[in-house]
């Protein structure tokens, strides 16, 4: 079933749960997002950045992912993940996307209230849902991009103006970690559930160790964004399987272990986020 954030994720406000979103970076990918959802009885967020929707096409991420996630039987979240200008939102959006992100983290507080409304008001029109972010959460390695903490109040006050969906807090993670070393500040994350009443979403989680991604489940935490760990059991599991079988070349045969590999991280974490 093709969902939307707004479909899936509040129910999982004070449930004993929260839904992982996970970064897709080839079609293969879909596959493997939705297969382990469907083992695991888990929705899933399917999440594709500007960069990986222009690489294979907008449209033929909503045909083929969207086609996939509708015939699933499980709840399917079709997303672009991380959108910061509005032009790859419109694409989206017309691609039968479900779901978008303006990450308007670096702007000036009005101007991602103005800029996330004019997607939020864009969206209803197709049906779909919007994910906006206030305060900053880093990138490793990226010094350009600001690293701030969310202060609740402004977060409530944007969640209100915005009209967004769900909020992206930063509350302790940076993106693109490799080890499970973050840490997450409880008060601060507490104080704004207090103050904000849209499920809240936490981006860079593969730098969480897995007792606080357990501990997720216990705040209005509702979406779990998960990039890193995909990418690096891939890239293992491809560089044994060519280290062990040098001469093969038949690529739909060497992707087996990878994409494998892949499964097992999603399902783990899905676990870890009651499942
Ligand atoms: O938006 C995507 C995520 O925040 C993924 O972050 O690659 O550090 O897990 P990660
Ligand atoms: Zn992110």
């Amino acid at each position: 079933m093709l969902k939307t954030l707004d479909e899936v994720l509040p129910k999982y406000i004070n449930a004993d749960a929260a839904v992982g979103a996970f970064n897709l970076a080839l079609f293969p990918d879909t596959k493997v997002l939705i297969e382990a959802a469907e083992e695991m009885n888990a929705p899933v967020i399917l999440q594709i950045s500007p960069v990986v929707a222009e690489f294979m096409g907008y449209d033929y991420w909503g045909m083929i992912a969207g086609e996939m996630a509708r015939r699933s039987t499980a709840e399917v979240v079709l997303h672009l993940d991380h959108a910061n200008m509005v032009e790859p939102i419109w694409k989206a959006l017309d691609a039968g996307f479900s779901s978008v992100m303006f990450d308007g983290s670096q702007l000036p507080f009005e101007d991602n209230v103005r800029i996330t409304n004019e997607v939020v008001k864009r969206a209803e029109r197709y049906g779909a849902s919007v994910e906006a972010e206030i305060g900053s959460v880093a990138y490793l390695g990226r010094d350009s991009h600001k690293d701030q903490l969310t202060d609740p109040k402004e977060a409530a006050a944007f969640a209100e103006a915005s009209g967004c969906g769900c909020l992206a807090v930063s509350v302790g993670t940076t993106h693109m970690m490799r080890t499970q070393t973050a840490n997450i500040q409880y008060d601060l994350l507490e104080s704004i559930q207090n103050e904000v009443k849209v499920p809240l979403v936490i981006h860079g989680s593969t730098g969480l160790p897995d007792s606080q991604l357990v501990k997720m489940r216990g705040y209005h935490v509702c979406k779990v964004n998960i990039g890193t760990a995909l990418r690096v059991a891939f890239d293992k599991g491809l560089r044994a399987e060519l280290e062990e079988r040098p001469n093969d070349y038949i690529y739909i045969d060497l992707l087996k272990r990878p994409l494998e590999d892949e499964k097992q991280v999603v399902r783990k974490k899905m676990e870890l986020l009651g499942f």
